[in-house]
Protein backbone atom coordinates (compact mmCIF):
# COMPACT_ATOMS: atom_id res chain seq x y z
CA UNK A 1 0.00 0.00 0.00
CA UNK A 2 0.93 3.61 -0.61
CA UNK A 3 1.41 5.48 2.56
CA UNK A 4 3.39 8.32 2.03
CA UNK A 5 2.05 11.14 -0.38
CA UNK A 6 3.91 14.20 -2.03
CA UNK A 7 1.31 17.03 -2.55
CA UNK A 8 1.15 19.58 -4.74
CA UNK A 9 -1.65 21.65 -6.71
CA UNK A 10 -1.16 24.84 -8.80
CA UNK A 11 -4.46 27.42 -7.70
CA UNK A 12 -6.98 25.64 -10.07
CA UNK A 13 -6.62 22.75 -7.89
CA UNK A 14 -7.28 24.33 -4.90
CA UNK A 15 -11.35 23.48 -4.78
CA UNK A 16 -10.39 19.68 -4.37
CA UNK A 17 -7.68 20.35 -1.58
CA UNK A 18 -10.08 20.07 1.60
CA UNK A 19 -11.17 16.60 0.85
CA UNK A 20 -7.87 15.37 -0.54
CA UNK A 21 -6.22 16.46 2.94
CA UNK A 22 -9.30 14.64 4.75
CA UNK A 23 -9.21 11.36 2.94
CA UNK A 24 -5.23 10.91 3.31
CA UNK A 25 -6.16 11.32 7.09
CA UNK A 26 -8.78 8.77 6.65
CA UNK A 27 -6.59 6.25 4.74
CA UNK A 28 -3.82 7.28 7.63
CA UNK A 29 -1.43 8.49 4.85
CA UNK A 30 1.25 10.94 5.79
CA UNK A 31 1.61 13.36 3.58
CA UNK A 32 4.31 16.71 2.98
CA UNK A 33 2.59 19.59 1.33
CA UNK A 34 4.58 21.69 -1.09
CA UNK A 35 2.08 24.07 -1.90
CA UNK A 36 0.26 26.07 -3.11
CA UNK A 37 -1.38 27.34 -0.37
CA UNK A 38 -3.47 30.05 -1.60
CA UNK A 39 -5.59 31.65 -4.23
CA UNK A 40 -3.16 33.40 -6.09
CA UNK A 41 -1.90 32.44 -9.81
CA UNK A 42 1.25 30.34 -10.18
CA UNK A 43 2.27 28.07 -12.56
CA UNK A 44 1.77 24.32 -12.44
CA UNK A 45 4.71 22.93 -13.76
CA UNK A 46 6.66 24.38 -10.74
CA UNK A 47 4.27 22.23 -8.55
CA UNK A 48 4.62 19.35 -10.60
CA UNK A 49 8.50 19.18 -11.18
CA UNK A 50 9.18 19.77 -7.38
CA UNK A 51 6.43 16.53 -6.89
CA UNK A 52 8.30 14.68 -9.46
CA UNK A 53 11.84 14.96 -8.40
CA UNK A 54 10.54 13.64 -4.70
CA UNK A 55 8.73 10.67 -6.20
CA UNK A 56 11.10 10.20 -8.45
CA UNK A 57 14.01 9.60 -6.09
CA UNK A 58 11.69 7.45 -3.62
CA UNK A 59 11.59 5.15 -6.78
CA UNK A 60 15.04 5.35 -7.38
CA UNK A 61 15.63 3.76 -3.58
CA UNK A 62 13.40 1.08 -3.73
CA UNK A 63 10.75 3.68 -1.26
CA UNK A 64 8.16 2.11 -3.65
CA UNK A 65 5.28 2.96 -0.47
CA UNK A 66 5.85 7.13 -1.45
CA UNK A 67 3.45 8.75 -4.40
CA UNK A 68 2.42 11.68 -5.62
CA UNK A 69 -0.98 13.50 -5.84
CA UNK A 70 -1.03 16.34 -7.91
CA UNK A 71 -4.20 18.68 -8.62
CA UNK A 72 -5.06 20.94 -10.95
CA UNK A 73 -7.92 22.57 -13.12
CA UNK A 74 -7.32 19.30 -15.49
CA UNK A 75 -4.84 17.64 -14.01
CA UNK A 76 -3.20 17.56 -18.11
CA UNK A 77 -0.49 20.04 -17.04
CA UNK A 78 0.47 18.24 -13.62
CA UNK A 79 0.51 14.43 -15.46
CA UNK A 80 2.41 15.78 -18.83
CA UNK A 81 4.99 17.50 -16.08
CA UNK A 82 5.58 15.26 -14.09
CA UNK A 83 6.00 12.38 -16.78
CA UNK A 84 8.98 14.03 -18.11
CA UNK A 85 10.25 12.64 -15.20
CA UNK A 86 12.59 8.74 -15.03
CA UNK A 87 10.48 6.44 -13.39
CA UNK A 88 7.47 8.50 -12.66
CA UNK A 89 4.30 7.46 -13.93
CA UNK A 90 1.55 10.12 -13.65
CA UNK A 91 -2.07 8.95 -14.64
CA UNK A 92 -4.86 11.28 -14.63
CA UNK A 93 -8.16 9.54 -13.38
CA UNK A 94 -11.53 11.10 -12.90
CA UNK A 95 -13.17 8.11 -11.11
CA UNK A 96 -12.24 5.04 -8.98
CA UNK A 97 -12.06 2.44 -11.31
CA UNK A 98 -9.32 4.89 -13.38
CA UNK A 99 -7.39 4.96 -10.14
CA UNK A 100 -7.79 1.12 -9.57
CA UNK A 101 -6.04 0.37 -12.83
CA UNK A 102 -3.42 2.80 -13.54
CA UNK A 103 -2.05 1.23 -10.22
CA UNK A 104 -2.78 -2.47 -10.93
CA UNK A 105 -1.76 -2.35 -14.78
CA UNK A 106 0.70 0.51 -14.59
CA UNK A 107 2.20 0.80 -11.70
CA UNK A 108 1.00 4.73 -11.84
CA UNK A 109 3.04 6.42 -9.06
CA UNK A 110 1.77 10.08 -9.22
CA UNK A 111 -2.20 10.68 -9.20
CA UNK A 112 -3.36 13.53 -11.14
CA UNK A 113 -6.73 15.05 -10.52
CA UNK A 114 -8.72 17.98 -12.64
CA UNK A 115 -10.98 20.15 -9.69
CA UNK A 116 -12.64 21.59 -12.63
CA UNK A 117 -13.72 17.83 -13.42
CA UNK A 118 -14.26 16.01 -10.64
CA UNK A 119 -16.01 16.76 -7.45
CA UNK A 120 -15.08 15.89 -3.93
CA UNK A 121 -17.14 12.37 -3.98
CA UNK A 122 -14.93 11.36 -7.60
CA UNK A 123 -11.87 12.65 -6.00
CA UNK A 124 -12.45 10.86 -2.92
CA UNK A 125 -13.36 7.35 -4.02
CA UNK A 126 -10.13 8.15 -7.24
CA UNK A 127 -7.20 8.89 -4.19
CA UNK A 128 -8.92 5.62 -2.01
CA UNK A 129 -8.67 3.52 -4.63
CA UNK A 130 -5.18 4.62 -5.89
CA UNK A 131 -3.50 3.87 -2.44
CA UNK A 132 -5.19 0.71 -1.94
CA UNK A 133 -4.58 -0.89 -4.94
CA UNK A 134 -1.43 -2.65 -5.24
CA UNK A 135 0.25 -3.07 -8.47
CA UNK A 136 -0.24 -6.64 -10.27
CA UNK A 137 3.03 -7.13 -11.66
CA UNK A 138 3.14 -10.29 -13.47
CA UNK A 139 2.40 -9.79 -17.80
CA UNK A 140 2.36 -6.20 -16.69
CA UNK A 141 5.84 -5.52 -15.96
CA UNK A 142 7.97 -5.93 -19.07
CA UNK A 143 5.09 -3.22 -20.59
CA UNK A 144 5.47 -0.75 -17.89
CA UNK A 145 9.55 -1.69 -18.29
CA UNK A 146 9.09 -0.76 -21.87
CA UNK A 147 7.23 2.48 -20.90
CA UNK A 148 10.56 4.63 -20.42
CA UNK A 149 12.62 6.12 -24.11
CA UNK A 150 15.18 7.76 -21.25
C1 LIG B 1 -4.72 27.01 -14.75
O1 LIG B 1 -5.52 28.00 -15.28
C2 LIG B 1 -4.89 25.71 -15.54
O2 LIG B 1 -4.34 25.85 -16.81
C3 LIG B 1 -4.25 24.56 -14.79
O3 LIG B 1 -4.82 24.44 -13.53
C4 LIG B 1 -4.36 23.19 -15.42
O4 LIG B 1 -5.67 22.92 -15.79
C5 LIG B 1 -3.40 22.89 -16.51
O5 LIG B 1 -3.33 21.77 -17.01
Amino acid sequence: MLTHCILGMDHGGLALRPVLIGTLGALAVKFEDLGVHGPESVDYPDYAHRVAERVAAAWASAERHVFGLLVCGSGQGMAMTANRHRDVRAAVCEHALAAELARAHNNANVLCLGARLIGAGPAESALTAFVQTPYAGGRHDGRVAAIDVF
